[in-house]
């Protein structure tokens, strides 16, 4: 993996790293040799998935730092900023990955909407702000990764909300990968995320959905490739139903249609033989 950040001794960043997806990341990274710096607003929980990470980590307890973080506070990552930096520096990877699922419909309300967009879209913003001009100024190899949703993409009725905060998230991560590689020298990438339906902490696991593991694996494989767009798909959903549905949204807008069609009763079956031709 030399051509990526992802080897021993670099240190990885990852926020919502106590549960799921961004726990499976800190378990793989620190599996690499990397240092691992781990950040979750509940700090109990985190404590306890430091220790597990540490289990794997090459230099134990001393290669993994855990600093209770709310993301969407620019402070509260100041200084996980400055912890990091203080224990290990040389950031490598940077995963914004913390979410709420707070918010709802259109009628929800602001102080919902707000929340939402408080953890899932300025905590990413304050990520990228903290940590990422030192990491370009570094001039070494170096990756962000932003956790999307594939609701971002095709707004499905129901979490409006999350859907628009992870709109924004796309729209951010593509203006700041087009940022980076118009800055001269600069050797950091940015990566969109978009996990499938995937299995996190103490849910039931069901057969359509992936484990964090599986998300983890396309990761680790895309960042390599190089790959900025990194689409999971499930076990009930595959990449040719997602690239169908992807398309399908952008057409709503191109053929007039009504918005959120694939939902529309009248454009059900127009849909089903549009897939089965696609
Ligand atoms: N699980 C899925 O099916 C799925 C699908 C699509 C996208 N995603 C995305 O993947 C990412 C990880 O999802 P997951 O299901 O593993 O999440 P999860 O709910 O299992 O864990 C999220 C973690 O974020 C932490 N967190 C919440 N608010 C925070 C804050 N303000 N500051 C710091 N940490 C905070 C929580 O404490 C928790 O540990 C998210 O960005 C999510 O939107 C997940």
């Amino acid at each position: 993996m030399s051509n990526t950040p992802l080897y021993p001794g670099r240190t990885a960043v990852v926020t919502g790293a106590a549960l799921g997806i961004g726990l499976a990341a800190c378990r793989r990274f620190a599996s690499l040799g990397m240092k691992v710096c781990m950040a979750d607003v509940d700090a109990e929980r985190l404590t306890r998935a430091r220790d597990e990470v540490a289990a794997l980590a090459a230099g134990g307890s001393a290669d993994v730092l855990a600093v209770p973080t709310d993301v969407a506070k620019s402070g509260d990552m100041r200084a996980l900023k400055a912890a990091t930096d203080a224990a290990f520096g040389d950031v490598g990877l940077l995963m914004n990955n913390a979410v709420t699922r707070v918010g709802g419909d259109v009628w929800q309300g602001q102080d919902n909407w707000r929340g939402a967009f408080d953890v899932n879209f300025w905590g990413i913003v304050n990520g990228i702000e903290v940590f990422v001009p030192d990491m370009i100024a570094a001039g070494t190899e170096a990756a962000v990764v932003n956790v999307g949703s594939k609701q971002g993409i095709t707004n499905p009725p129901g979490n409006t909300a999350y859907n628009v905060t992870k709109a924004a998230v796309k729209a951010y991560t593509e203006g700041l990968q087009h940022s980076l590689r118009n800055s001269e020298g600069c050797r950091v990438n940015a990566h969109l995320l978009v996990p499938g339906w995937t299995t996190t902490g103490e849910k039931e696991h069901k057969p359509g959905a992936w484990l964090p593991d599986q998300v983890v694996d396309r990761l680790i494989a895309a960042i390599t490739a190089g790959d900025f767009y990194i689409i999971c798909p499930d076990t009930e959903v595959t990449s040719e139903m997602d690239r169908q549905r992807i398309i399908w949204g952008a057409l709503d807008m191109t053929e007039n249609r009504p918005p959120l069609s694939r939902w529309h009763p009248d454009y059900k079956a127009t849909f089903d033989a549009w897939a089965a031709k696609n």
